[in-house]
């Protein structure tokens, strides 16, 4: 082997947001869940991780980069990740480059990460879960793993629980298994980004001065105290999967749009049946789920269902482009940007949905109606700056290799950040 080689490869991985809820372990180390979950990958053209890792025999430790910034790779997590993608790697040869790496060379061999968000990791948006799915799915590559995404998936598993679900596109269960060891604690696809493609998805981007407890020291809490917790394990999400996943099947939205906001709506309490209670929604979230509530009512039938995780943020699913379009000029009546934000900042991701709603500008929010729904003399406030943005996405694809060299981002010569 030469001295001076550099290996590497570059993966693309999408975040996801659960309609049927993880909330509390089994196993805090090897992350074992109390009940299966259900999620739906979101479009990593809007929100997705960019991860580049790479090999040399001139790296003298395993480094890993966020966002441009060294992080430690101490923690218990990272660590388990690396040793059990590492101890499922195989002979890798390069030709071209004159390398070959055995087996048993991987052991002495350090690796660089860099890892990339293309939204704002401090918004809450679920970025470990695309984060340890894709420094597994690139590991994985690198060391030419010969396992299936879904074995991957048991590997994700250990880096952050709702992580293994973002190996794959479309709807994605996470069976929680019965082994000790964690082996049926794995990810399956039901269906690809395709069967259901009607769907739109609007997420309000909630402004929020608070520190959120994090969920792996909540669910903790939860699993210590709360009674709900048990029986929502035991009795109801069992249940709750069955129905979810025949709703997916069959595109129910009427039954997927009620399901997912009952899920929500109890996550929180267990949220709040936990000692001391924890409050992830606040004003605005309540805002939200009141609106889609009382439109969906007048509708008749659901056009929108609501999710919230451990922050405030709404992740909102349309049943179809014309609900979304109709949802966003409710959502802009509601809450409009502040006088010194224009809207090409405020609505980001599939911005196609704006002209769908006839909004081209402020002066166009601004002439907004008040939704019908309200009563005629009730007062239609506005709360202009409670949402700090939007972002619009659909249901999307699982992971991928980046081939073209530029997205690297590692040097290829150095093996450090560009
Ligand atoms: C509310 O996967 O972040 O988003 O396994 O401790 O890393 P750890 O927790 P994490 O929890 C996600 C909780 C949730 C619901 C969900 O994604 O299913």
């Amino acid at each position: 082997m030469g001295e001076t080689w550099v290996l590497m490869k570059t993966a693309q991985t999408p975040t996801n947001i659960a309609v049927i809820k993880y909330w509390g372990k089994r196993d805090e180390s090897l992350i074992l869940p109390v009940n299966d979950s259900i999620s739906v990958t979101l479009d990593p053209a809007h929100l997705c991780t960019t991860t580049t890792v790479a090999v040399s025999p001139a790296f003298q430790q395993d480094r890993m980069w966020l966002n441009g910034k060294e992080i430690s790779l101490s923690g218990g997590r990272f660590q388990s990740c690396l040793r059990e993608i590492r101890r499922r790697a195989s002979e890798v040869e390069d030709k071209e480059k004159g390398v070959k790496i055995e087996k048993k060379d991987w052991e002495k061999l350090h690796v660089h990460i860099a890892s990339y968000n293309n939204f704002p990791t401090a918004a809450g948006l679920a970025s470990s879960a695309a984060g340890f799915a894709c420094l597994v799915f690139a590991l994985a590559k690198l060391m030419n793993v010969k396992e299936d995404e879904s074995q991957l998936s048991a590997i994700a598993r250990q880096g952050s629980g709702s992580a293994c679900r973002s190996l794959f596109g479309g709807f994605v269960k996470w069976i929680m298994g019965k082994e000790e060891d964690g082996s049926d604690s794995v990810a399956v696809q039901l269906v690809d980004e395709k069967h259901w493609d009607d769907l739109f998805i609007v997420i309000a981007v909630v402004s929020s001065r608070q520190k959120e407890t994090s969920s792996t020291s909540g669910m903790r809490e939860s699993v210590e105290t709360s009674l709900l917790l048990q029986h929502r394990a035991k009795e109801v999400v069992p249940k709750r999967i069955l129905k979810m996943e025949e709703a997916i099947k069959n595109h129910s939205f009427e039954s997927f749009a009620q399901l997912t906001c009952a899920d929500s709506n109890q996550f929180h309490a267990v949220c709040l049946d936990t000692c001391p209670p924890i409050f992830y929604m606040n004003d605005t979230s309540h805002r939200i789920i009141s609106y889609v509530e009382k439109w969906n009512r007048s509708e008749g039938s659901p056009q929108v269902a609501y999710t919230f995780d451990a922050g405030p943020n709404a992740v909102l699913i349309a049943r179809n482009r014309k609900a979304a379009a109709q949802l966003l000029q409710r959502l802009l009546f509601y809450f409009p940007p502040k006088s010194d934000i224009d809207l090409d900042s405020y609505v980001i991701g599939d911005k196609s949905i704006l002209q769908d709603a006839g909004l081209e500008g402020l002066k166009d929010v601004e002439a907004l109606s008040p939704p019908p729904e309200i009563k005629e003399n009730a007062a239609a406030q506005k709360y202009p700056g409670e949402v700090s943005y939007f972002i619009c996405t659909r249901p999307g694809r699982g992971p991928v290799l980046l081939t073209n060299e530029n997205l690297a981002l590692l040097n290829p010569e150095t093996g450090l950040p560009k």
